[in-house]
């Protein structure tokens, strides 16, 4: 097996290439010629690097080389225009599958990450379920789906569509607001903490990113992949708050105030070309009544479980901001 990663020095690309190195598998990276190597420094003396671009076929083409396998976490999260989310992860992932396809069956199989977001929003009484149809409610959510459909449609490769919930972990930008806001002694309440959420301990989801390359029973699946723990970001926030023992008072963030929020975010957004997770195609996710799947198909076909308790993963996660400053 030689694997190629895309998104390899992201956040959860980077944590994918930690597990796939201590596997001793080997593998190839995808970068752009200025992607940020900071999280990955330490392993790039391990791993080639193929220098290209998901907007590049030609370049995807050619990073294709000699590989068996190939992870495709490289996506847009945050974009400054709409159009930007579909560029990289519809159109990009399209380019991906024909460079694959152009190897003519050498690339055995394709482990695409998804997510949640693609599937649309779920509650607790009522957890989304592969089976479900997808009813995503944003712009990030639809091009997800149209970068699963570009999957669906390859020719010469096996292929497993993965879709994590928010992933929290080490390396992650998006959570540390909330670790900085607990320490600054204030406790979000979202919607007066009622919206349900399932998570991924990025760890966990890693593992069942490189699990799901070679076990037979996951070709051709689409799994969502999460903690069984439902949680509120209310009880997150509280965990957090015990585990730095912080004192807080409640900051209540009802529905009508998200709005403005997203939409003062994305003025400073487009004033400093910075993109930024909160805008106004968020907004429909944050007034979703919840973020809620059901990891069960994975773990009935592949046995894969994402085990970390919420506890454990953010004493961990903690214990990691701390260390290299980042709180
Ligand atoms: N984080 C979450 O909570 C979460 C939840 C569900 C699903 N996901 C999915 O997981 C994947 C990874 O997310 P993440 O949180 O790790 O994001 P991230 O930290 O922002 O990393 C994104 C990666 O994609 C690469 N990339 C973006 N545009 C590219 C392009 N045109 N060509 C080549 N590479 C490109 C980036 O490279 P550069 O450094 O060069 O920009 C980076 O390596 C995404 O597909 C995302 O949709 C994430």
């Amino acid at each position: 097996m030689k694997v190629l990663l895309t998104g390899a020095n992201g956040f959860v690309g980077s944590h994918v290439l930690d597990n796939l190195l201590a596997r001793n598998i080997p593998t190839a990276i995808l970068l752009r010629p200025h992607s940020d190597r900071g999280f990955i420094e330490p392993r790039l003396a391990h791993v080639e690097v193929r220098i290209g671009s998901l907007n590049d076929r030609d370049g995807l083409e050619r990073a294709m080389g000699d590989v068996t396998h190939v992870v495709h976490c490289a996506g847009a999260t945050k974009a400054l225009r709409i159009a930007d989310f579909h560029a990289v992860n519809q159109i990009g992932t399209r380019h991906l599958v024909a460079a694959i396809d152009a190897q003519a069956g050498r690339v055995q199989r394709l482990v695409h990450l998804s997510s949640l977001a693609a599937a649309g929003s779920a509650t607790a009484d009522s957890p989304a379920r592969e089976a479900d149809p997808p009813r995503p409610v944003s712009e990030y959510g639809r091009s997800k789906l149209a970068g699963e459909q570009e999957v669906l449609g390859a020719r010469h490769t096996e292929w497993v569509i993965l879709r994590p919930p928010a992933v929290y972990g080490p390396r992650d930008g998006e959570f540390l607001r909330l670790f900085q806001t607990v320490k600054a002694h204030l406790l979000p309440v979202v919607r007066g903490g009622r919206q349900a959420l399932s998570l991924v301990y990025v760890k966990d989801l890693a593992e069942a990113v490189v699990g799901c390359l070679s076990h037979p029973a996951a070709a051709g699946r689409t799994y969502f992949v999460a903690s069984p723990q439902v949680i509120s970001a209310r009880e997150m926030a509280a965990e957090i708050a015990a585990q730095m023992s912080v004192w807080t008072v409640p900051l209540p963030l009802p529905t009508f105030a998200l709005w403005p929020v997203c939409a003062v975010q994305e003025g400073w957004s487009r004033l400093t070309g910075r993109a930024n997770v909160l805008s106004r195609q968020k907004y429909p996710e944050l007034r979703a009544p919840g973020w809620v799947c059901d990891p069960s198909r994975l773990k009935a076909e592949t046995g894969v479980v994402c085990a970390t308790t919420l506890k454990e993963g953010i004493a961990q996660s903690l214990a990691w901001y701390r260390r290299e400053g980042w709180l």
